[in-house]
Order: structure tokens, then sequence, then C-alpha cells
């Protein structure tokens, strides 16, 4: 029976979406590869058979068994997707944010599953429920596939990979949980301009420019600002820029003062002063993976770039940090005049007459920091690199310990980078936590010291009191002191202030507890942990230390021979 015009109209429809889903699975399959086999197989198997099922479907379309394929590999696929959100199936919900393929690929398959059952009706084919079951054992079959996979590679550890793919359950799976209320960890307000942003970058990532990324095995590559294209002349621009102190209004101070390579770009201090002698009221944070953090500083909701974030550095004045502001001209004049800068600023920024203007500086600032990245750790060896040995016994014992769920860390500390805060190429649903730990609770109210209360400071929202971005725990041994004022002397220390769910201060201006700050996030509980769990758990943040990144010449300092 040939098929009528809108018929085959609804074919090609099916088709498209087919195709887009086939082709977004075999996309993703070498980056699931890399984190854990299991998915790679998993994808593999699906975009295969969504792609050779094409041809059936353009020789047979008017066929029943055909329809009943068609639908099985699409709505089947996205019920499957659906079951895996709700933690039903052994693929537990990534804890990632929904990323850009998943929602390409499942508006592909309900577009395609869409065309089938239109198809069924104007056929006036008899039973759809008989297909929509069929559809229904088709997701058994391809999740058996999966199955065998993580028997066969022995992927579905929860006791390690807290990666990507893995064991940092999300919001799906926190329903089961019996204590306090996490919704306050979460900024549930998406931006939609950052989705449909998101799902442009994935489409057109193929055409940015050629800068090769030089990645650590597993990780995604970043998401890099549409108006500020990564070239490798504007990060040697700003390597020179980060390093130099003629970026400081008195010329005493540069980017470098503060975040030392040493120190994976910490400072080793409480608290740093800027370069006329201010005190900024927070600890210096690293700068590794920035390129991947959703939101920049400890607690700012509002600077999602590194290009936004940099000028903060430059022109503020509470605290001053370089003090450009009031020096402009004087600053911009340094650097014109100097031939070695005049040559950077050409081949940075190639099409500009007059390239020396501080958006410039700062897009050049920004691809340096954002080349910052960090993943070969002896963790990133044994988890990444399948190096069994890179990890001593001790650390694995500790790595368990922190993906337990009586500890907790790893609901704001998870993914690749150590923290829920992250951003990559991929991502669509752009998290950006902050949580409340009960460092303070100066009234019983639960109030922060008042030049440090978090997000309150920018939303000014009760509930906003003391929450923080969680940051990343990669290199953290180096990065001593901790927390956002750098109150806490070693990692012993905030281990014990996890157990007891909250610090306690005795006496004196800051003196209150925060195990009772209302405004605490209800995975800072508390929880019991032997002399030996403790020591194993610092062993495993140890083993978080990139020698290769603190040493690497890329980052140094330019000035220095
Ligand atoms: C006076 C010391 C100081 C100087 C100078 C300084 N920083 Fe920072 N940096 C900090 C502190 C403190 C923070 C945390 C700020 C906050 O939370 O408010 C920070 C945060 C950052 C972050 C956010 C990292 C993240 O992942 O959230 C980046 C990026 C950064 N600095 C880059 C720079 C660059 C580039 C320069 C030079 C233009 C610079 N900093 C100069 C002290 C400094
Ligand atoms: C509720 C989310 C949450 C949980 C659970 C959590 N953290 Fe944190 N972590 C944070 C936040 C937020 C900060 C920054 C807090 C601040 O400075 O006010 C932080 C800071 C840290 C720091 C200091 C980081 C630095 O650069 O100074 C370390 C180390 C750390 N956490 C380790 C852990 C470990 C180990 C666990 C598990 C026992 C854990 N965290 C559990 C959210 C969390």
């Amino acid at each position: 029976m040939p098929l009528s015009r809108m018929s085959r109209g609804l074919v090609w429809l099916a088709f498209a979406g087919l195709a887009t889903a086939g082709w977004v699975h075999m996309d993703i399959v070498p980056f699931h590869f890399a984190h854990m086999p299991a998915h790679g197989i998993f994808f593999a198997f699906l975009g295969l058979a969504q792609l050779a099922y094409l041809p059936v479907l353009l020789r047979y379309p008017e066929n029943r068994s055909t329809m009943g394929w068609g639908m099985m590999m699409t709505g089947g696929v996205v019920v499957l997707w659906g079951l895996t959100q709700l933690g039903i199936t052994p693929f537990t919900r990534s804890g990632e944010p929904v990323d850009t393929p998943t929602v390409i690929s499942k508006i592909a398959e309900l577009t395609g599953f869409t065309a089938f059952v239109i198809l069924h009706f104007q056929q006036k084919l008899p039973n759809l429920l008989y297909r929509i079951g069929q559809t229904l054992v088709g997701v058994l079959i391809v999740q058996s596939v999966g199955f065998a996979a993580e028997a066969v590679t022995g992927g579905a550890s929860q006791s390690h990979h807290p990666g990507v793919a893995h064991g940092v359950p999300g919001e799906g799976e926190e329903g089961g949980h019996t204590h306090g209320s996490y919704a306050n960890d979460y900024t549930s307000d998406y931006d939609w301009g950052d989705v449909f942003g998101s799902i442009k970058s994935y489409l057109t990532s193929r055409t940015k420019t050629g800068y090769t990324w030089d990645l650590p095995p597993g990780f995604p590559e970043p998401r890099v600002p549409e108006d500020n294209p990564i070239t490798e002349d504007k990060v040697v621009l700003g390597r020179h820029l980060f390093y130099d102190k003629k970026l400081s209004g008195n010329g005493t101070f540069s980017c470098g003062s503060c975040h030392h390579q040493d120190k994976a770009f910490a400072d080793g201090l409480k608290l740093p002063r800027g370069s006329t002698g201010m005190v900024h009221p927070r600890n210096s944070l690293t700068l590794t993976n920035s390129a991947y953090s959703s939101t920049l500083t400890w607690a700012n909701p509002s600077l999602g770039t590194i290009e936004k974030q940099v000028l903060v550095p430059m022109f503020g004045e509470f605290p001053v940090e370089l003090g450009i502001t009031g020096n402009e001209e004087k600053v911009l004049h340094r650097f014109k005049e100097d031939t070695r800068y005049q040559q950077l600023f050409a081949e940075a920024f190639p099409d500009e007459q007059n390239p020396f203007h501080f958006v410039n500086f700062a897009k050049a600032l920004a691809s340096f920091t954002r080349t910052m990245i960090s993943g070969n750790s002896p963790y990133d060896r044994f988890i990444y690199q399948r190096d069994t040995s890179a990890l001593t016994d001790q650390e694995q014992r500790g790595l368990k310990t922190f993906l337990s769920e009586e500890l907790e860390c790893h609901h704001c500390h998870g993914g690749f980078n150590f923290t829920l805060s992250t951003v990559h190429d991929k991502t669509v649903f752009v998290e950006k936590p902050f949580h409340n730990t009960g460092l303070y609770n100066l009234d019983d109210k639960g109030s922060y010291p008042a030049d440090n209360t978090g997000m309150f400071e920018f939303t000014g929202r009760e509930k906003d009191m003391g929450r923080f971005r969680a940051p990343t725990l990669r290199n953290i041994a180096l990065t001593a002191p901790y927390m956002h004022d750098g109150s806490m002397e070693t990692l012993e220390e905030v281990i014990d202030f996890y157990a007891r769910g909250g610090r306690k201060i005795g006496q004196g201006k800051l003196a209150g507890d925060g195990k009772v700050n209302p405004f605490k996030s209800g995975f800072v509980a508390g929880f019991r942990i032997t002399d030996q769990e403790k020591e194993d758990l610092i062993a495993f943040l140890h083993a978080l230390t990139d020698r290769e990144f603190v040493g690497d010449p890329r980052f140094s300092d330019p000035f220095e021979h």
C-alpha cells in the first residue's frame, strides 16, 4: 500500500528524530567510555541500533513491526531514561545536571515516537497497546545490555567513581533521606537563556577556534563564552598579564601575588592583603579548574564567567586588590609603551586597531586562567587511567569513606571536579548550589559575621545567610588554611567540624553553635568517625594533589627565568 504524502512526511520526521538521537548517542560514547566502560558500551549499542534501523524504516515504512521497533527505539528509550532519573535502573542518576546531549536526544526521540503513534492511527493499524507493550519489552532488552556490560567491565562500583558517571546522587535520590531539607542547597531557578545557549554551544562546538585543549583523560571540555573564543595567543598574553605587577595601580601587585602556583594558586594566608594593604575578608581561592566553576568566588551567584570575575580584583575598591580604579590611564599607558606587549596584544587581538583596553585584559586573563586544568593526581591515575597501584590501600579506604552515605561529602563535593558547582561544554541545566555548613551562628538566629554573610550579601534573602559555594577539593592539601575566611588550619580540623555537624565557638565576638544554625544544610548532619577512618580520609584528600600541575611550566611566571 503506497503511503500518503502526509504519512511520508511522518516517516521522514521519525527518521530525523532517530538519526539525531543515534548520532548524539554515538557522539558521547568516547566521553562515557573514559568514565565507565559499561556506559560507553551501552550508548554505542543504543546509537548503533538507532542508526542501523534507519534503512529498514525507509525500505518498509508501512510494515507493522517496523513501526513497533521504531516506537521501541524512540519512546522506549525515553521511558528507560525516565527510570534512570528516578534511580530505578542500575544506572543511577549521575548527579551532574542533565546535559545537552541528553536534552537533544530526548527531544529527538519524543518527536520520532509521536510520528510513529500518528502513523499508527493514520494507517488504522490494530493494537496500539500491543505496540506499546512491545516498546516496554524493548526497554528491558536494552537495559539488560547495560547490565551485561556492567557485569563484564565490573563497572557499577558505587565504591569508587565519584566521577561524572556515578555515585553522586542528585535530588532524584534524596527523597529517601531521613534528615533535614536539602531544597535550599540548590538554586532551582534555571536561566533559560543558559539552556538555549548550551544547546547552541553543543551543536556548534565543532566549529570553534582550532584551540586544542590538552585535557586529562576523562575530563570534558570547558565551556568558553562565545565572545571570547580561546586562542593560544590570548593564553600567552594572559600569562604575562597574570604575573605582571604593572597591572596594579601602584605597580606593586599582580594576580600572582595572591595566587601562587606552588600552592595550586592559593596563597597560604588566612586572609590576603591587596596592593594598598587593605585586608580581603575572604581567603584566596585556588584557581584549580576554575574553568569548570558554574559560579566564581566563594559566594557570588551572579559571577558566571571568569571574564566577569577578573574585573573584581582589577577594579574592586572594597577591598582594593590590584587597585586599577582611578589609575586606569596610568596602567594602560605602562602596557602600551612596552614593546613586548605591543606584540603580544597585536597577536592576541589581530582584528583590533587599538587592542589596549580593559575588556581585552579581562579576556586574556580569563583565557589563561581557563587553561589551569588539573587532572593528574594519584586519584586520577587510579580512576581515569586505570592504574590500580596509583592509590595505596589506605587512600582507597579513604576514598570509600569519602563516598559513604554517612559522611555525605559527595552531595556537595561530587562530580569529577569535587564540587557540584560545575559547568562544561555539555551541561544544559547549570546548577549553582550554595550551602550553609554551620560554621557560625552568632545570635542563635543563624547569622554569620557581617563581612561574610555568603550569598545573603548578594541577594538579601534571609534563607541565603551563610550559604557558600563548595570549592573543589582538588589540590586541597596545598591550599590551607581552609574555608571562606581561612578559619580552619588543617584538614583534620575540617573533618572534625563536619563530624560534629557544625562548629561551636565558645566565647568572643563569634561565639555560637553552628550545629543548630537554622539555615544549615541537611547534608551536614554530623557522623561518627574512628581515628583510623579519619587518617584514611586525610590520606585520600592528599591523593588529590596534582604535582604536575603545580610544576607545570605553562602556568609559571614568564618573567622568572
Ligand atoms: C589581594 C589578593 C588577590 C589578587 C591580587 C587577586 N586575587 Fe583572585 N582571588 C582572591 C580572593 C580572596 C578570591 C576569593 C574572592 C571572593 O570569594 O570574594 C579570589 C578568587 C579568584 C577567582 C575565582 C576562582 C573560582 O574558581 O571561583 C579567580 C578566577 C581569580 N581570583 C583570578 C584572579 C586574577 C586573574 C587576578 C588578577 C587580575 C586575581 N585573581 C588577583 C585574591 C586575589
Ligand atoms: C552541604 C554541602 C557540603 C557537604 C555535605 C560537605 N561540604 Fe565541604 N564544603 C562545603 C562548602 C559550602 C564549603 C565552604 C564553606 C565556607 O567556607 O563557608 C566547604 C568547604 C570544605 C573544605 C575547605 C575547602 C577550602 O578550599 O577551604 C574542605 C576540605 C571540605 N569542605 C571537605 C569536605 C568533606 C571531607 C566533607 C565530608 C565529610 C564535606 N566537605 C562535606 C559544602 C559541603
